[in-house]
């Protein structure tokens, strides 16, 4: 059965879509409860704030998250296009606040999305949209739509870019704890931009819940921990990023799907399974810190797995030389998140200096731009017949 604020809330997405026909202003005031008071000073004082209704127009929904459903709309004052999230569950509102909007507002960088500011839906304690620069895709649907223009001079650039995005967030303390494809997001001028700041934290060097970071690219430490929180910095982050950095070198793998995540299964063991028999297994008698115990039950059962990485086996079917490619996933892609380089160090990897010459941003664009206009030509010549 739906709660009354469901069918509120569907309500006034139908009213969302369909251009705002009913007269917002006449909904009955509701009660600004504690968190709202917070939220409404804190915005007002540090953002620019909106009338959804006055200032936006929606041209489509883009896509929806797990938390967030994100529309594409029209600024009716300075007619640019931005990108409106809003998110689902109300009850969040507050966690949203603390940590998207938030740590956005302290991170100002080329490589990371930009938050312009909030737009409420009627009164200002009712639904906020975050407002965001628009960007014409996410990681996933791009490398999908541009695989086989992609070439590994392009892919360093992507890499570069998102690297760029991370080394800044974590020189401000912030983990990003959920970077994976989409939350990456491409616009048409080739610019890569880091996203999705929900699960963001602070680093103050404490414990951390150990389900944090979307399965597929939540590093091993954080499967095999047998406690519930785990004390962990920016390696994880590093993990995920090399997850996302071997997804993108393997485009070239035809059997592969270019959506698939590297490390897959239906369970934690399974993915752990996939993660050893890529990358090496553990050597099951070290253990990693005093302050880090690994759960053996997990690991016992790896014993027969290759303990050697595979990545430079796996990455040499597509890469002729292919030792600086290896040397940078594997510097990522560490099972013991000690040897895991950092973001910083990382930028100046060798892999971005060797041959081929890393493309530039403009590169990028030069890409999207021919395989878009050959689809466009592509249509013209069927509407022709
Ligand atoms: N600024 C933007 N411009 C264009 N599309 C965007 C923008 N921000 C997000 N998107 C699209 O919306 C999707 C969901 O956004 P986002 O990841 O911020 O929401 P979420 O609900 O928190 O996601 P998750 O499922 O990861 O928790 C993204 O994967 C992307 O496809
Ligand atoms: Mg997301």
């Amino acid at each position: 059965m739906k709660r009354i604020r469901d069918v509120d809330r569907d309500e006034s997405e139908n009213r969302f879509l369909s251009g705002f026909k009913t007269n917002v202003q006449s909904r009955k005031k509701k009660k600004i409860n504690a968190v709202c008071k917070i939220t409404q000073t804190q915005l007002l004082q540090e953002f620019k704030i909106y009338n959804l209704y006055e200032t936006f127009e929606i041209v489509e929904k883009i896509n929806e998250g797990a938390y967030g459903k994100v529309y594409k709309a029209i600024n009716k004052l300075d007619n640019n296009i931005y990108a409106l999230k809003y998110n689902k569950n109300p009850e969040r509102i507050k966690e949203l606040i603390m940590r998207e909007v938030k740590f956005l507002q302290k991170l100002d960088h080329k490589n990371i999305v930009k938050l312009y500011g909030i737009a409420y839906e009627g009164e200002l304690d009712s639904n906020f949209y975050m407002i965001f620069e628009y960007m014409d895709y996410d990681l996933r649907t791009f490398a999908f739509k541009y695989e086989k223009s992609l070439t590994l001079s392009h892919i360093k650039n992507i890499l570069k870019q998102i690297l760029c995005g991370l080394d800044h967030l974590h020189r401000q303390k912030i983990l990003h704890l959920d970077i994976k494809p989409a939350n990456i997001l491409i616009n048409k001028k080739g610019e890569v931009k880091l996203a999705d700041f929900g699960m963001s934290n602070l680093c103050m060097g404490g414990k951390y819940p150990k389900n944090s970071i979307t399965q597929n690219y939540r590093p091993p430490e954080l499967f095999l921990t047998p406690n519930e929180s785990i004390e962990y910095k920016y390696e994880v982050d590093i993990w995920s990023y090399g997850c996302v950095a071997l997804e993108l070198l393997l485009l070239k793998d035809r059997d592969r799907h270019a959506n698939q995540m590297m490390f897959y299964g239906s369970n934690d063991l399974d993915i752990l399974n996939c993660i050893f028999s890529v990358c090496g297994s553990p050597v099951k008698d070290k253990v990693w810190d005093d302050a880090f115990s690994i759960n053996r039950n997990y690991v016992l059962k790896y014993e027969n797995i290759p303990k050697k990485s595979q990545i430079d086996h796996i990455l040499g079917l597509f890469y002729k030389d292919c030792t600086k490619v290896t040397s940078f996933v594997q510097d990522l892609l560490k099972i013991d998140p000690k040897q895991r380089k950092s973001a910083n160090v990382m930028l100046y990897h060798e892999f971005f200096q060797a041959d081929p010459d890393m493309s530039t941003t403009d590169d990028i664009r030069n890409i999207i731009l021919d395989v878009d206009l050959s689809e466009s030509k592509e249509l013209i010549s069927y509407d022709d017949i």
